[in-house]
């Protein structure tokens, strides 16, 4: 099957109260670990593509091992482009076979980040790709738990409806309290429960109920929501790894957010440490071993079973295809 938009996804995911995985790749492991799973689970998915991603691994290389999964599976994909900085980037994804590109112009005033985004939908909307914007800022989030102030970095839900009328873009992703990569949180941040693990604060479900109020039936996006995975940190600090105080977002509220108006959750942190916690536990426990398919299969089966967790037990998306 050839790649799809996420609008019948979506439409789906809205009214089915679940969310559909939109996970990071940069290389060959990983295609085939998120496909293995999603197929085995007939899922949806979304496979989106950084530019950093897209410098490493080179565009022609990540198009082709897309296109292979499709090949190997049959298989509802979206392919996506993840925080595209500006129209150019939007339109070499658009113009190269990717059926949904992000604009990201958040940290643009609103008027700006407004035409930004009225561009890119034009340009994709005419070559049947679609778009995600985003209104609020993920980066700084720490210090707004503590600074009443920094409440600007939440997206504040008086804006939405103008934004996505004057833009007329397909999905907004928001501001609500996650955030990017494994540290999401500081320690003061955070309470610790009983085994002493950090529990973060509750995301802003009072901002993304209103924001939906506003934008019924319109698809909602979470970027920055990994779990960080607990028992995937403890084997890469079991094994030689230093990733102290890494904390992500609880998967209850995750499962929360999908039964709501949240369409797409992003993952790429979560795939990251999987990969990496099954490499290390490979070379800590075979010393011996130097054959990368030897380790990179350990960290292939990790995120294919994390993948597969999150589509059976956090987003719900299992049988959705
Ligand atoms: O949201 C950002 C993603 O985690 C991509 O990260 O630019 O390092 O590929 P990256
Ligand atoms: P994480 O760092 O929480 O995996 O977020 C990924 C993301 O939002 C990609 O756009
Ligand atoms: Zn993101």
């Amino acid at each position: 099957m050839p790649l799809v938009t996420t609008t019948e996804m979506f439409k789906k995911a809205y009214e089915g109260h679940y969310a559909i995985g939109a996970f990071n790749i940069n290389n060959m492991e990983l295609v085939q670990a998120i496909t293995d799973a999603a197929a085995a689970l007939h899922s949806p998915v979304i496979l989106q593509a950084s530019a950093g991603a897209r410098n490493y691994a080179k565009p022609p290389y990540l198009k082709h091992l897309v296109e292979a999964a499709l090949e190997d599976h049959d298989l509802l994909v979206a392919l996506h482009l993840d925080h595209g900085a500006d129209f150019e980037a939007c339109k070499d994804c658009i113009d190269n076979g990717f059926t949904s590109v992000m604009i990201d112009g958040s940290q643009y005033a609103f008027d700006e980040n407004v035409a930004l985004a009225k561009r890119v939908v034009e340009y994709a909307h005419a070559h049947g790709v679609v778009v995600e914007a985003e209104l609020g800022q993920l980066a700084g989030i720490e210090d707004e738990v503590h600074v009443d102030a920094a409440d600007a970095s939440y997206t504040r839900p008086e804006e939405v409806e103008e934004f996505v009328s004057r833009t007329g873009v397909d999905s907004l992703a928001i501001a609500i309290g996650t955030s990017h990569g494994a540290y999401k949180f500081k320690p003061e941040q955070c309470t610790r429960n009983e085994q002493g693990v950090l529990v973060p604060p509750t995301l802003r479900f009072d901002i993304l109920e209103e924001v939906s109020r506003r934008l019924p039936g319109f698809p909602i996006v979470l970027h920055g929501a990994s779990s960080v995975v607990p028992a995937y940190v403890k084997i890469i600090n079991d094994n030689g790894g230093k990733l102290k105080d890494a904390v992500g977002i609880p998967e209850e509220q995750l499962r929360k957010a999908a039964s709501l108006s949240v369409c797409k959750i992003n993952v790429d942190s979560d795939l990251r440490l999987a990969l990496t916690a099954g490499i290390r536990q490979h070379m800590a426990e075979h010393p011996d071993h130097f054959d990368p398919r030897q380790y990179l299969k350990d960290g292939r089966q990790n995120v294919q079973e994390l993948v597969a967790h999150k589509i059976k037990a956090v987003f719900g998306s299992e049988n959705k295809a």
